[in-house]
């Protein structure tokens, strides 16, 4: 309900200038400690899914924890996106942009015919889940959605993954 998943956004910790001065930390640790708040975002995540796939991605780290959820209660599969170095033969690897770096991520495995649902905690600018969708169809999968928790509409990250459902939005 409405309650129930305002109740869970208000277990959302904020830490003003973590890690860094200007930025205001969210923490999803405390919503996810919560047993009601645990159950009842990750129904609202893939609500909009139901009956549309057959296999659930999460990027790491903080995306398998949803991932995991998400997958056992749709009674699915779950494919782990890695961080690169971690998959001893990935067979699609992308590369993408952070604020002063870039980053890999990595996945082994065929998707053929499959319908992936990826699931992130947060869309920031987007960088992550664009890489991790097109990781995903270069495994062979169809992107049958993308859902997350949070989706920072300052940083624009919809843009670069237009049709994310977000639970919440700041
Ligand atoms: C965070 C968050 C998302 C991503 C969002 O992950 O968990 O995956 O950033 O940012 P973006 O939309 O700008 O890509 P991070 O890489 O910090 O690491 P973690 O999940 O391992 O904590
Ligand atoms: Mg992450």
């Amino acid at each position: 309900s409405a309650d129930a998943l305002a109740r869970a956004e208000s277990l959302i910790a904020l830490t003003p200038d973590f890690p860094k001065p200007g930025i205001l930390f969210r923490d999803i640790a405390p919503m996810l400690a919560d047993a009601d708040a645990l159950a009842d975002v990750t129904a609202a995540l893939a609500a909009p899914f139901d009956g549309e796939f057959d296999i659930v991605a999460g990027v790491e780290a903080r995306g398998f924890l949803l991932a995991g959820t998400v997958a056992a209660t749709a009674r699915t599969g779950l494919l782990p996106i890695r961080k690169a170095g971690k998959t001893p033969h990935p067979t699609a690897s992308v590369d993408y942009a952070l604020e002063y770096d870039v980053a890999t991520i990595e996945a082994s495995g065929d998707l053929t015919g499959r319908r992936v649902l990826l699931v992130d905690d947060v869309l920031a600018t987007g960088g992550t889940l664009a890489a991790a969708l097109s990781l995903v169809e270069r495994l062979g999968g169809t992107v049958a959605g993308v859902a997350v928790i949070l989706e920072l509409a300052d940083l624009g990250g919809r843009a670069r993954v237009p049709a994310t459902h977000a639970v919440f939005t700041a």
